[in-house]
C-alpha cells in the first residue's frame, strides 16, 4: 500500500490530470471538460487528486446528483496500481458527499472493466441499473451504488 497526499486540484493541476486520464481511459475525456469542470467555483464539482512525492499518480471527480454523490470519474496512473490509491481516493470522495449530508453515492463504469467493479464492490457498492450505449465508443455501462458512509465488505 501506498499512502498518498490527497488534495483539492484546481486549474492548476490540469495537464496533469490530463495525462493521467489519457493514459487510463480508453475514450478520455477531452482537456476542455476537465478545465472547465476546474474553473468552476460553484462548489458543485469537485476533483481530488492523490500525489506520491508531489506527483500526481491518481485522481477523481465527484458532483452532486440531486440528493446523493456522483463519481464522475476515477483514475490511478498504471505504474501506481494495486497500491491501494484508488481506494483512498473513493473514500476521500466520499467524504466529500458526508460533508454535502449525501445519503448514497452512484457512479457508472463499463460493462467491461471487471477490475473497478471488483474495487467497487469492496466498498458495498452494487448494481442497481445499466445504461445502454453510456459511453461515446457504445459500451454499456452498469450503474452502481452504495450508502454513505461506506462500509468496507
Ligand atoms: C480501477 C482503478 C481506478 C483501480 O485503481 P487502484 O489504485 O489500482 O485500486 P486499489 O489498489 O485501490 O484496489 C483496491 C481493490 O480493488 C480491486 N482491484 C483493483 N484493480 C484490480 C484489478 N486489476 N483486478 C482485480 N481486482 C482489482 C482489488 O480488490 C483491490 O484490492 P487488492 O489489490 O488488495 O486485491 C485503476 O485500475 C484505473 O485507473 N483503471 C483505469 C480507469 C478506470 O477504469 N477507472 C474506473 C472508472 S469507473
Amino acid at each position: 500500500m501506498y499512502l498518498v497526499d490527497i488534495g483539492f486540484c484546481g486549474i492548476e493541476s490540469l495537464d496533469e490530470i490530463h495525462a493521467i486520464e489519457s493514459l487510463c481511459n480508453p475514450t478520455p475525456w477531452d482537456k476542455g471538460w476537465i478545465e472547465r469542470d476546474l474553473s468552476l467555483e460553484n462548489g458543485l464539482v469537485c476533483y481530488l487528486g492523490a500525489r506520491r512525492k508531489k506527483r500526481l499518480v491518481g485522481f477523481g471527480a465527484c458532483k452532486r446528483q440531486k440528493k446523493r454523490l456522483y463519481i464522475m470519474n476515477l483514475a490511478v496512473h498504471p505504474d501506481y496500481r494495486r497500491k491501494g490509491i484508488a481506494s483512498q481516493l473513493l473514500l476521500a470522495l466520499c467524504e466529500i458527499g458526508l460533508t454535502w449530508e449525501l445519503k448514497s453515492v452512484a457512479l457508472d463504469v463499463r460493462e467491461s472493466n471487471g477490475s473497478a467493479q471488483t474495487l467497487y464492490r469492496g466498498f458495498g457498492f452494487r448494481v442497481i441499473g445499466r445504461t445502454r450505449g453510456y459511453y461515446s465508443d457504445g459500451e454499456d455501462s452498469y450503474v452502481m451504488a452504495a450508502c454513505l458512509p461506506l462500509v468496507v465488505d
